[in-house]
């Protein structure tokens, strides 16, 4: 069985989607077969791949919930799945309209993303999903959640960071008392776009890995990503890291790898 992996913070812009596009290569490097899921409707995940399907994973979500029959479409697995190095379910706008579409119905909404991907399974054909998910703690999220084994964590540091991961950890709690899934593990934070020359910075970043680890334990932050032109050049060709052969970017390389090993670490404990 595959592990289902989702790169969560209800906070905009601290890497989520960077982190996951680059870490799924990486693991397509090491020899895995991967899954993509963008469930952001800014699609920002399936930008980076050029993938620009009419149809999404929004459609395929819908189709899957039978009272909602009348808004079904015409879309198969086949139809929206874009083959590559990673494969990929792409985003699209129509996902901002899921929490009120199924807000309605009576199957389980927490469970629509997982029940997917059991019926057609996903998770026996992939050696890992990776999920990039939206800034919000919504139904969509909610719905990774339920679905996932593991979570990462990107985190931008600073005094807000450590309120928002306090109420990510009492939502995936919350989860664990709903007692229909077993909640995910968060294994990995990654702190991202952090100025190691700016004292407050890394006064703050101490403090939450402090936090952290006194939470979850020690090991469960991986160590800094800076900001790195390297990043944005590579992001604005749409491209991983992997992709370039020039020293600049052999860093970043290791950086990504090395998310990749303490990824194959985990799933290797848990399987
Ligand atoms: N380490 C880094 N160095 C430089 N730029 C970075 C780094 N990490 C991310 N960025 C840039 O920061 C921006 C936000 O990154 P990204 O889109 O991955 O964040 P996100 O958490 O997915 O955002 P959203 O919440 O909107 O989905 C992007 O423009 C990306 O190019
Ligand atoms: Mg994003």
């Amino acid at each position: 069985m595959g592990k289902v992996i989702s790169f969560i913070n209800q906070k905009g812009v601290v890497g989520k989607t960077t982190m996951a596009f680059n870490a799924a290569h990486a693991l397509a490097k090491n020899g895995h077969k991967v899954l993509a899921i963008d469930l952001d409707p800014q699609a920002n995940l399936t930008l980076l791949f050029k993938a620009q399907n009419e149809l999404n994973i929004n459609h395929l979500l819908i189709n899957s919930i039978k009272e909602l029959k009348m808004l079904h479409v015409q879309a198969l697995l086949g139809n929206v799945l874009v083959r590559g190095t990673v494969d990929l379910l792409p985003g699209g706008q129509e996902l901002s309209g899921f929490d009120l579409t199924v807000a309605a119905v009576n199957t389980p909404r927490q469970l629509v993303l997982k029940k997917f991907l059991e019926t057609n399974g996903l998770n026996d054909r992939y050696d890992f999903i990776i999920i990039d998910c939206p800034p919000t703690l919504g139904l969509l999220v909610i719905n990774s959640l339920c679905a996932s084994d593991g979570v990462i964590v990107p985190f931008r540091p600073d005094d807000f960071s450590l309120k928002g991961l306090e109420h990510f950890y009492q939502v995936i709690e919350d989860i664990a008392e709903m007692g229909i899934v077993k909640a995910p593990e968060v294994f990995l934070h990654v702190p991202n776009l952090v100025d190691l020359r700016r004292k407050q910075e890394s006064d703050d970043l101490n403090k939450i890995i402090q936090a952290i680890d006194s939470e979850l334990g020690e090991g469960k932050v991986f160590s800094p990503f800076l900001n790195k032109a390297g990043l944005v050049k590579s992001l604005a060709s749409r491209k991983s890291v992997f992709d370039f052969k020039t020293q600049e970017f052999s860093e970043l390389q290791e950086k990504f790898s090395g998310v990749a090993q303490k990824i194959e670490e985990w799933s290797h404990e848990h399987r």
